[in-house]
């Protein structure tokens, strides 16, 4: 018998009267700099683990903190009863590194302003996560007959390298009937989107050393071979940076068309390319149109240059010629590229142009294609509706999580991406934010969904 409409009587009065409670749990995560990628931060991860089982266990919750060969992943678990279905909800509460300058306050200080939420990780994804947290309370408290599992990982912006052990240890505990991910971004304000395909990343860092200390570019100019200089080159032959095109031999070869259904979907989702470049404070981009952009980011793979090390960046120009430098690269990868031949092209390609380049793999993620059609995806599409009164456009991901590919090859059960966040909330830059409008939505969101799966199976 599905749940009846009495069932979400008191849902508005329920956010309305969690907002204090969330502000200050969400205020207390943040404020925890759980930087996976950055040994340093090792017990801020525990920390955060700890303060995360906590909040869990508050909410009814039986909790485990599950060790990895890496960090922890904090499981959540609320048993309803046997016969009813089972969701499982994955988030990651480990966040970016927050060193850039344009920061206005502190990163791991939470600040409220008015319904905005300031802080490193507060979108991505720390206040998605405590909003499907006060969804469930909402389930909870009303006796939905759906059981309720928590994932919340700890390594997903250094690439989930121990997500797939975590996996296959734990089959029979994070079995599941769906998935949902709240790990992704909307069109813009006003225009969910629930995607369908994700990107997967190979990173790699290149090294290259070609003598032993600083030297006088004024005694040994012109005989000296200058490392950085060196990477630029065979960054340039990898690609072209005016236009994107990859020039690495077999580099496209793969690459999967998107359908017309597909970009007819895309070009219906409401983007437009004067809004995401707001959203991303861009002052102009490579010369495309609206649907050559939305194709680029969903449906084509990248070559892109993140940071390159070496040489002097004080005040002045120093002039000596640096010993060694480091290129820090990623490309990202589309269906049905894989990470290993996509790797084995670039290295042999840049290994025949430049032999001393050292070349160092670094996080492998393949990339994720799933259906957005069966009934987990209906009710996918009517609790967003539910939840902001629009209908999500069906899109892809420009971006990756690595664990998606992982549960989809264990679970074996669909997956339901249910993200909260929006462009300008500011995935990874400086004065990343979230914000009630997303989140007090974001609970009606999850609370409908709870119900939909609890119909589902009664
Ligand atoms: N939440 C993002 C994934 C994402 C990005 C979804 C853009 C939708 C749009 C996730 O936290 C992330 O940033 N993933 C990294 C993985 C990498 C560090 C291995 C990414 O995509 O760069
Ligand atoms: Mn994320
Ligand atoms: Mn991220």
């Amino acid at each position: 018998m599905p749940l009846p409409a009495s069932a979400f009587n008191a849902l508005d009065t329920y956010v309305q009267d969690s907002r204090q409670d969330f502000e200050d749990m969400l205020g207390q995560l943040v404020e925890v700099p759980s930087i996976s990628m950055d040994p340093s931060h090792k017990s801020d991860i525990q920390r955060c683990a700890v303060m995360a089982g906590q909040y869990l266990q508050n909410f009814g919750f039986q909790v485990e903190i599950v060790a990895t060969p890496g960090n922890p992943v904090v499981f959540g678990e609320f048993h309803a009863g046997d016969n009813y279905p089972t969701i499982a909800i994955y988030n990651h509460l480990d966040v970016q590194p927050a060193q850039e300058p344009e920061w206005r306050k502190d990163p791991f200080t939470f600040v409220i302003d008015g319904d905005r939420y300031d802080g490193r990780g507060s979108t991505d994804d720390k206040g998605p996560a405590m909003t499907a947290l006060f969804g469930t309370k909402y389930a909870i408290d009303n006796g939905f007959p759906v059981n309720i599992k928590l994932i919340w990982e700890l390594e997903e912006e250094s690439g989930s390298p121990s997500f797939e052990s975590f996996i296959k240890n734990n089959l029979a505990k994070v079995k599941a009937d769906v998935v949902a991910v709240s790990d992704t971004i909307w069109i813009s304000r006003g225009q969910p989107a629930i995607p369908y395909g994700l990107r997967g990343l190979q990173g790699m860092t290149l090294h290259l050393e070609t003598h032993a200390t600083d030297i006088h570019s004024g005694t040994t100019g012109g005989v000296a071979r200058n490392p950085i200089g060196e990477l630029c080159k065979v960054i340039a032959e990898c690609y072209d940076a005016s236009t994107g095109k990859v020039k690495i031999p077999g580099f496209y070869k793969d690459v999967k068309a998107a359908t017309a259904a597909e970009i007819k979907s895309f070009l219906d989702s409401g983007f437009t390319l004067k809004k995401f470049m707001a959203a991303h404070k861009m002052k102009s981009t490579r010369k495309l149109t609206t649907a050559q952009a939305l194709k680029a980011i969903f449906a084509m793979p990248t070559f892109e240059v993140h940071g390159m090390v070496g040489g002097y960046t004080g005040p002045g120009v120093k002039t000596v010629i640096p010993p060694r430098a480091e290129a820090k690269i990623s490309m990202r990868l589309v269906p049905n590229m894989t990470t290993s031949k996509t790797f084995r092209l670039a290295e042999k390609f840049i290994k025949s142009r430049n032999k001393d380049i050292k070349i160092v793999r670094e996080n492998a993620l393949e990339p994720y294609l799933g259906p957005f059609t069966g009934p987990y995806a209906d009710a996918g599409r009517r609790a967003m509706e539910f939840g902001f009164g629009k209908k999500p456009a069906f899109t892809r991901e420009g971006g990756s999580i690595g664990a998606v590919v992982t549960m989809k090859n264990y679970l074996k059960v669909p997956i339901v991406f249910l993200g909260l966040s929006l462009p300008e909330h500011g995935y990874h830059a400086p004065n990343e934010n979230y914000d009630w409008g997303q989140a007090s939505g974001g609970m009606k969101m999850f609370a409908k969904y709870f119900a939909e799966i609890a119909d589902m199976k009664s």
